[in-house]
């Protein structure tokens, strides 16, 4: 069995990577290196292109044998996209509607795309379920509620299926500490903790401590990205032995505030995590946390590290390359 994997460069999609090759399966990873970075693909084949070149694509699936596709080549920052919508457009929609047409050509029928919790935008209730109404409030969820609705199409007109996975926070590095977030790149939470933590930026900004929440600071639910990982095996497996097309939550199900955080990482690095309290950023929700009984019921799957993992692993990866993968 071989799989592809589009953006297995980026941090997402290189932490899969290495899973799918550790569960058995042999990959070959698509990516254009915009965002994503050649070292964290390591010694996996690799090809340097965009989703959205018909011919690359199709040669990396008759070369590599691709039975399967794991789809995470997106651009994903929120205020980027609502500065410049036709590039999300574009590249998000644009592009991997030409990977499904060549897929399709091709013969490969298998997909699991990454989608967002952001496509519910500002929840009517938590936890937040897969049968709750979308909202998206960026262009950046509307890209990726777009491909959920294209891929759905795909599945009523072809013999395509695919599972599109909404994940909740991803955060965290690999076990190993060996693969990570750059925080050069991001705008989340962990990453600009572990920033101020190690001393790379005078301080956290905490986005609002008014919410109607037990600290009043944002609730999320933070999801180890090793976790994510092994929810994507779930969806392959669930997909080659002919499982029908599903759209679902992959969180906790718990909701963690900014606040628990700090204090997670102050005890386990033993330092201070200097941080002040300014204004709310905008856009912002109060809380979202995930009802995941979907992806457990249908794939067995479960969550199997916690928030202290999620922090050690963050803060051991930075600790060593302050810099990221180019650092
Ligand atoms: C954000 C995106 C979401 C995307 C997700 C991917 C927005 C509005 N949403 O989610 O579309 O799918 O990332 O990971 O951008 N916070 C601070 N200080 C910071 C950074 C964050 O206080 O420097 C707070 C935020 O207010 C929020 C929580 O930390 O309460 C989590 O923020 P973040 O990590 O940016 O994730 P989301 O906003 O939930």
């Amino acid at each position: 069995m071989t799989t592809l994997i589009t953006g297995g460069a980026g941090y997402i999609g290189s932490i899969t990577t290495r899973a799918i090759r550790a569960s058995g399966r042999a990959v070959v990873v698509l990516d254009t290196l915009e965002n994503g970075h050649r070292k964290a693909v390591g010694d996996a084949p690799f090809v340097q292109a965009d989703v959205a070149d018909a011919d690359a694509v199709r040669r990396t699936v008759e070369e590599h044998g691709v039975d399967e596709v794991v789809h995470f080549a997106a651009y994903k920052a929120v205020g980027e996209s609502m500065a410049n919508p036709g590039k999300y457009f574009a590249n998000n929609v644009t592009g991997s509607q030409r990977l499904f047409e060549t897929l399709r050509s091709c013969g490969v029928d298998r997909v699991v795309f990454s989608s967002t919790a952001a496509v519910y935008g500002t929840p009517a209730r938590v936890p937040v379920r897969e049968s709750d109404p979308t909202d998206c409030e960026s262009v950046y969820a509307e890209t990726k509620l777009m491909i959920e609705k294209t891929l759905g199409w795909y599945a009523r007109t072809s013999t395509m299926r695919s599972v599109c996975l909404r994940y909740f926070n991803a955060a965290g590095a690999s076990d190993d500490a060996t693969l990570g977030e750059d925080w050069r790149f991001s705008e989340n939470l962990v990453p600009h903790v572990m920033k101020a933590v190690l001393g790379h930026s005078p301080a956290l900004k905490v986005f609002g401590n008014d919410y109607p929440t037990p600290d009043g600071t944002g609730v999320r639910d933070y999801i180890h990205v090793e976790d994510l990982a092994s929810a994507h095996i779930a969806a392959l497996d669930h997909l080659a032995s002919g499982g029908a097309s599903v759209t679902c939550n992959v969180g906790t199900g718990q909701g963690t505030s900014v606040l628990e955080i700090i204090a997670a990482t102050e005890r386990i690095s033993g330092r201070k995590v200097p941080h002040q309290i300014v204004a709310r950023r905008a856009g912002d929700v109060s809380e979202v946390w995930a009802d995941s009984s979907l992806v457990r019921d249908l794939f067995g799957w479960e969550p199997r590290r916690h928030l202290d993992d999620i922090i050690s692993s963050a803060y051991a990866w930075h600790s060593g390359r302050p810099g990221g993968h180019r650092g």
